[in-house]
């Protein structure tokens, strides 16, 4: 699935010197064939996703072994051309390759950097379906962040922990890795007997033969590849539905189960409160992942099941969920607007907080970690929609952007505010969007003129006085 209108708003984007597009620039009548671009033009991850096809599917079939951290995997991709390809990428990261078809032929490819170039036998025509199976055997690497934060697959001491945002998920398979490319998934896991393997979406199988049991998770509603995980380990495994009916899959690390409980228990208030002024939750399934991955330090809305390196409290479960509406479902068409995301879930955690008896959202929007902090702070001095790829999970798009949101909801009155979220949510529901259309959608709600407001909170460095 290919974001409609993403486009446009990247600058040109294209293999160093060589540009996808000059395929529109044939001899008219005659099919033209070129390279897919090695990128989409997101200036943060200049290399993150590919030009000239639109991935529709991926199956993941693999065995991984958690004694040798060795993973035997085979991928497949169901894509559509958006333009006559003699040449086309995939983002991959992963360990060696054995073999890689397209359409069922051998096919030539090349690596570098996490751009896998496959040279198809056969031309594929603008709108032809292809299928990509790559198969891959060895240790899928961890990868390093901007902000120096790990994700990709991380080994742990009983499996592996597997968070993908912003750049992880072609540690263990190759694809399309830009939120502007969402798709459908299964995964067929096959760990030790005793390990549980934990996807996203709903289990549809559970088989165990000769000591190795093979998890089968699928995914139907269209998710980005950053948000894709099958997470390992020895797991207690619980199953529930909400009132409404939603089931709901947790996997927690039977050494975190005491110390996260009271998190767990929210998971249904939670989705029912935010179901209330968001819209209904998006997705087929409900869950989490708590497991012991020390290295990793933070947790991830990983959709339908958000995964955490350790035991969470209530806050950090309720800003998971809300990502499941913000970031998961409603997308971000390029990284630079991550306030979108954290900060719509860093102020939906403050609204349970204050759902639930804590603090205000007043009194958070006030204190000393957010409007409370000093005007000569350096934290007033990052542009809220340009934080860049290093501090993109600093506090920034997290608490000003929540501020903006709680602003917002001050300036154009709680009936508009509240319309305007339940839209957002509607109108963007399984699609891409950006900062430009939540302002129209904001001053088209509202009737109000917000230029100024959201210039001082959004584009303006400075602490805001005035809005
Ligand atoms: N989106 C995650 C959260 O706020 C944080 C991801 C951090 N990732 C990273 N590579 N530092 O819930
Ligand atoms: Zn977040």
């Amino acid at each position: 699935l290919i974001a409609q209108g993403a486009q446009p708003a990247f600058a040109s984007s294209g293999r160093h010197g060589d540009h996808g597009d000059q395929g529109d620039h044939g001899e008219p009548g005659r099919p033209h064939y070129s390279a897919g671009s090695s990128g989409v033009g997101d200036p943060y991850f200049p290399d993150a996703g590919n030009g000239g096809y639109d991935v529709k599917h991926y199956d993941i079939t693999f065995t991984y072994d958690p004694a040798t951290k060795t993973m035997d995997a085979t991928t497949k991709i169901t894509a559509v051309a958006t333009q006559g390809l003699n040449r086309f990428d995939l983002d991959f990261r992963g360990p060696e390759i054995t073999s890689l078809t397209v359409d069922g032929h051998r096919s030539a490819f090349e690596r570098s950097g996490q751009e896998l170039v496959v040279t198809p036998r056969h031309d594929l025509g603008k709108g032809r379906h292809f299928t990509v199976v790559v198969k891959y055997k060895g240790t899928p690497p961890v990868v390093t962040d901007p902000d120096g934060s790990i994700e990709g697959w991380v080994p742990t001491d009983d499996g592996a922990f597997v968070p993908g945002e912003p750049q992880g998920s072609p540690a263990w398979f190759p694809g399309n890795d830009h939120p502007t490319d969402k798709a459908t998934f299964t995964f067929h896991a096959t760990v030790p007997e005793g390990v549980t393997a934990v996807g996203n979406g709903r289990l549809v199988s559970q088989k165990t033969k000769k000591g190795w049991t093979t998890f089968v998770w699928d995914a139907r509603e269209p998710m980005a590849t950053y948000l894709s995980t099958v997470t390992i380990g020895n797991f207690t495994v619980t199953k529930s539905k909400t009132p409404g009916g939603l089931p709901i899959y947790t996997a927690v690390d039977p050494r975190l189960v005491t110390q996260s409980a009271a998190a767990v228990a929210q998971i249904p208030d939670i989705v029912d409160y935010f179901s209330s002024i968001f819209g209904p939750y998006p997705f087929n399934t409900a869950g989490a992942i708590i497991d012991r991955a020390p290295d990793v330090g933070y947790a991830l809305e990983s959709q339908t099941k958000p995964i955490f390196s350790s035991a969470p409290g209530v806050g950090t479960m309720a800003h998971e969920l809300a990502h499941q509406w913000f970031g998961d479902s409603v997308s971000l068409s390029r990284w630079s607007d991550i306030w979108l995301n954290e900060g719509f879930a860093t102020y939906s955690q403050w609204m349970y907080t204050e759902h639930t008896g804590g603090a205000t959202v007043d009194q958070t929007f006030n204190s000393t970690s957010n409007y409370g902090r000093a005007a000569t702070s350096s934290f007033w001095q990052t542009v809220t929609t340009d934080p860049g790829p290093e501090d993109m999970f600093g506090n920034v798009p997290y608490n000003r952007g929540a501020m903006t949101l709680h602003a917002l909801r001050g300036k154009i009155g709680d009936a508009a505010f509240f319309t305007l979220v339940k839209k957002w949510a509607a109108a963007n529901r399984y699609g891409n969007t950006s900062t430009a259309e939540f302002i129209a959608s904001a001053e088209k709600i509202s009737g109000m003129d917000l230029t100024n407001f959201f210039d001082v909170w959004l584009f303006q460095k400075g602490k805001p006085t005035t809005w």
